[in-house]
């Protein structure tokens, strides 16, 4: 009946997440606020750390790709589950480091890493840098060099697959701003100089073809890609990689017609290609690290407003407004992605209305979905929109000088605040 399993509906009638009824913490913490269900962020990290025992004999490593939700707490929960993380910028390093993250166990992206953000990485001994391009390689080898330490590193790919997903988080194919395209030789050019630079240990190569992925052939596709590169470094350089990474990137499901595959399924298709292609191409099975990000914690997380104007133009559209908007959720205006909605307050009522539910910013698009279903509301209900526990606090903003939300996390131990909401002196904190 709801997206994610968490959901359910109390005796009250009111919609439950984890158990937890959230019409008690809407009023306990107030609107809006992001709502996450720790045990099943905790569930989804072990479906994936199981898998990659049962399917490559324990070969591998989870990277959580923190840039889905990144607070303290997240980094808590995935050094406390084994999983390592992936980071993607300064900030999600500096977070990680705050909770003593092992340093062994984190995969440093972006395409465009700072001096900073480099020396800081090796100076916390990140283990795993992908370096995106050879400038990066050699701004990586120099700092290195500098430091006296030598960088372990993968080498992001583009390994020319067209994942059908939104062009925005289409990262594979090879018109991309991301990695080095095998097919026209920058990925060999690039490992060839991974070899040369003296502080560079070249420790395996990376893919990640896109997000929001339901179809599992792309990723067959990519691993068969990816592996085929690895036996030609092999044969023509004599270099037999350690490492493949194969992204992130499975969807999950945002609205009823949404239909993805269990991650286990997943896994042991492309677990398949892995083994296979290994084998027959001569290859050491890889060390395996795949980085998923909203499988993690996308269906853990909803999102809850209080319900203002309710504005009916006749014959045109509903616009119902709520007291957050595209700073804390801008996925519509930005891909606009589809979610599903519930009055928390009449969950077990049916959806007799058709509204578009409208942010508070001064955009006509600030709108968090348009024309979609949703039990009769008025002024004072609260809204719940389902799924949003990835891209949205970590994308939130602060247009108009609208305050992010709290965080909270429920648990089997009731529930508490992992990120506070910001408050109005944080808003002017930096201001001179
Ligand atoms: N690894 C790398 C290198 C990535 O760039 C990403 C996501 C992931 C892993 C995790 O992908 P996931 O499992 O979460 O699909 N803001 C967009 C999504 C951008 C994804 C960016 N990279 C959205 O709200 O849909």
């Amino acid at each position: 009946m709801f997206v994610s399993k968490n959901l359910d509906i109390n005796q009250k009638g009111n919609l439950t997440i984890g158990g937890v009824d959230t019409l008690e913490l809407a009023k306990k913490y107030s609107t809006p606020l992001y709502v996450m269900d720790e045990e099943l962020i905790r569930e989804n990290c072990r479906l994936f750390k199981s898998s990659i025992e049962k399917y490559y004999n324990g070969n591998g490593l989870v990277c959580y790709a923190s840039k889905a939700f990144s607070c303290k707490q997240i980094y808590r929960i995935a050094k406390d589950e084994g999983i390592g993380v992936d980071v993607v910028s300064i900030g999600e390093l500096y977070t990680a480091m705050q909770v003593e993250f092992p340093a062994d166990k984190i995969c440093y992206h972006g395409n465009n890493k700072t001096a900073e953000e480099i020396t800081l990485a090796l100076n916390y001994g990140v283990e795993k840098i992908i370096a995106d391009n050879i400038t990066e390689l050699e701004l990586i080898n120099n700092i290195a060099l500098d430091l006296g330490v030598t960088a372990k590193v993968l080498l992001r790919l583009t390994p020319g697959i067209d994942a059908h997903t939104h062009d925005f988080i289409a990262t594979g194919k090879i018109d991309s701003k991301f990695g080095m395209a095998i097919e026209l030789g920058d990925a060999m050019e690039g490992i060839k100089k991974a070899l040369e630079l003296k502080n560079i240990k070249l420790m395996g190569v990376h893919c990640h073809i896109g997000s929001q992925i339901f179809d599992i052939t792309p990723f067959e596709h990519a691993a068969d890609v990816m592996l085929e590169f690895i036996a030609r470094v092999k044969n023509e350089l004599g270099y037999e990689i350690e490492i493949l990474n194969l992204g992130g990137g499975f969807g999950i499901k945002y609205t009823q017609s949404d239909d993805p595959k269990a991650y286990d399924e997943y896994m042991g298709r492309v677990s398949e290609v892995v083994k296979k292609k290994s084998d027959k191409l001569n290859l050491k099975l890889p060390f395996i690290i795949i980085e998923p990000g909203r499988s993690i914690v996308g269906p853990a997380g909803i999102t809850l407003y209080t319900i203002g104007n309710v504005k009916d133009i006749k014959n045109i559209r509903k616009y119902i407004s709520v007291d957050g908007g595209m700073t804390d959720n801008i996925r519509y205006a930005l891909y606009e992605s589809e979610y599903d909605f519930v009055i928390a307050n009449k969950a077990s009522l049916p959806k007799v209305d058709t509204v578009t539910v409208a942010g508070r910013c001064c955009e006509s698009g600030d709108l968090l979905g348009k024309d979609v279903k949703l039990q009769s509301a008025e002024a004072g209900d609260i809204l719940a929109v389902c799924a949003t526990g990835a891209y949205n606090y970590s994308m939130s903003n602060n247009y108009n000088r609208v305050r992010t939300p709290a965080v909270v996390m429920v648990s089997n131990k009731g529930s508490y605040i992992a990120v506070k909401g910001q408050t109005l002196e944080d808003l002017v904190r930096n201001d001179i």
